[in-house]
C-alpha cells in the first residue's frame, strides 16, 4: 500500500481530569492504548482542568498542582506528544464559547437523564449540584466537537456522555447545518481492559479507594503494597490449593508477566506456590516492569519547563483547529 492509498488517520480525542497522580490501572487500562493512538490516529488528548472545577472547585491549587503532575504520568508512560497533541482545556476558550451556544439547544431533561449526574450527587454530596456541574456531560462534547473528534476511547462509565453528545450534535446539525454536518458525531470506543486492573483490596483500583499502586510510587512501597493485596480467602495455609481466577495477584500477573501465567495458575491450584512467594515474585516482576516508566517520569519531573513547553505548544496547535470549528458554528448559527 502506499502513501497515497493509505487510509486517513482517524481523529482520536479523549481527556482525563487533573485530580491526583496516576495509577497503574490507568497504564494499563489507558495510556497503553492512548501510546498506541499516537502511531496509528492523529490524537488529542485534553487536560480537562475544567471538568475538575466541578467537583473540585474549592480547592483550585490542587488542580494547578495535578496538572503537571498528571501529564509526567503520561510522559512516563510512553504517550508521545511529538506524534500527537496534548493540550489544556482551560487555554482554548473557544471550548467555553462552544458551550455556551450549544447550552441553547441542549435540553436541562437531557442532561439529568446522565446517570453520572445524580450518581455523583448521592456519592459526593448535594454540593457539587451546581449549573456547572450539571453541564459537565455538554463540556466534554464541546472537548470533543471542536476538534471534530471521530473516535472517543473511555471507560465504560463515559458511555452515558457520549450518548448524550451525539444527540446534541444531530440537533445542532438538523437546526442549523442546513443539510450538511457541521459538527461531527463522535463514535465511542471503549477501553475494556480499563474495567479490568484490581486494586491491593480486590475492587477496582481507584485513588479514592485508598487500593492504588502509583507510577510515582518508589521500589519498596510498590513491594509493600503488593504484600498487602488480597489473594484467594479459602487458601489460608501455604499448601492449600488456591483459586487463582478470585485472586487480585494474579490479575496483576496478566498484565505484567503474560508468560508467567500458567505456572502460577498450576502451582497456585496445587498448592506448591504459597501466597506470601507469589507475592514476592510479582513485586519483583511490578518492579522490573515500571523501572523504565519511572526513570522517564524522574526525567520529567526535573524538568518543569519541558513539561509545561509540551503542554503550551500543544495548546497552540490545538486552539487553531477549534478557532476554524467556531468560524464554522458562528456562521451556521448567524453570529458572523
Ligand atoms: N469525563 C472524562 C473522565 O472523567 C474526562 C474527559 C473530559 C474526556 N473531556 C473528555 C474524555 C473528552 C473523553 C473526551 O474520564
Amino acid at each position: 500500500m502506499t502513501a497515497v492509498t493509505a487510509a486517513k488517520r482517524p481523529r482520536v480525542m479523549s481527556g482525563m481530569r487533573p485530580t491526583g497522580r496516576l495509577h497503574i490501572g490507568h497504564y494499563f487500562g489507558v495510556l497503553t492504548q492512548w501510546a498506541r493512538y499516537c502511531r496509528t490516529a492523529d490524537a488529542y488528548f485534553e487536560i480537562a482542568d475544567l471538568h475538575a472545577y466541578t467537583t473540585g472547585f474549592s480547592d483550585p491549587q490542587a488542580i494547578r498542582d495535578a496538572r503537571n503532575e498528571m501529564v509526567i504520568d503520561w510522559l512516563a508512560a510512553g504517550v508521545d506528544p511529538g506524534s500527537s497533541t496534548f493540550f489544556l482545556q482551560s487555554g482554548i476558550p473557544e471550548i467555553s464559547e462552544l458551550q455556551v451556544l450549544l447550552g441553547m439547544i441542549a435540553p436541562v431533561s437531557w442532561l439529568e437523564r446522565v446517570p453520572t449526574y445524580k450518581g455523583q450527587i448521592e456519592a459526593l454530596g448535594q454540593e457539587i449540584a451546581t449549573y456547572g456541574f450539571l453541564g459537565y456531560p455538554l463540556l466534554q462534547l464541546c472537548d470533543i466537537a471542536i476538534f471534530r473528534g471521530e473516535e472517543v476511547p473511555v471507560g465504560r462509565d463515559q458511555a452515558a456522555h457520549l450518548e448524550f453528545g451525539r444527540e446534541v450534535v444531530r440537533r445542532f446539525n438538523y437546526l442549523y447545518g442546513g443539510g450538511e454536518q457541521i459538527l461531527v458525531e463522535p463514535k465511542t470506543m471503549i477501553l475494556e481492559e480499563a474495567a479490568e486492573v484490581p486494586g491491593t483490596d480486590g475492587r477496582k483500583m481507584s485513588k479514592s479507594y485508598n487500593n492504588a499502586i502509583l507510577l510515582a510510587d518508589d521500589e519498596a512501597t510498590t513491594t509493600e503494597k503488593v504484600r498487602s493485596m488480597v489473594t484467594d480467602p479459602k487458601k489460608i495455609r501455604r499448601n492449600d490449593p488456591g483459586n487463582p481466577e478470585v485472586c487480585s495477584v494474579f490479575a496483576l500477573w496478566k498484565l505484567v508477566e503474560p508468560q508467567h501465567v500458567a505456572p502460577v495458575d498450576r502451582d497456585c491450584r496445587s498448592g506448591v506456590l504459597g501466597c506470601v512467594q507469589d507475592k514476592g515474585d510479582l513485586a519483583e516482576a511490578l518492579n522490573a516492569y515500571l523501572k523504565p516508566i519511572r526513570e522517564r517520569r524522574a526525567l520529567y519531573a526535573a524538568d518543569t519547563a519541558q513539561v509545561e513547553r509540551i503542554i503550551a505548544e500543544g495548546t497552540q496547535r490545538a486552539r487553531e483547529v477549534a478557532r476554524q470549528t467556531m468560524i464554522n458554528v458562528r456562521r451556521a448559527m448567524r453570529l458572523l
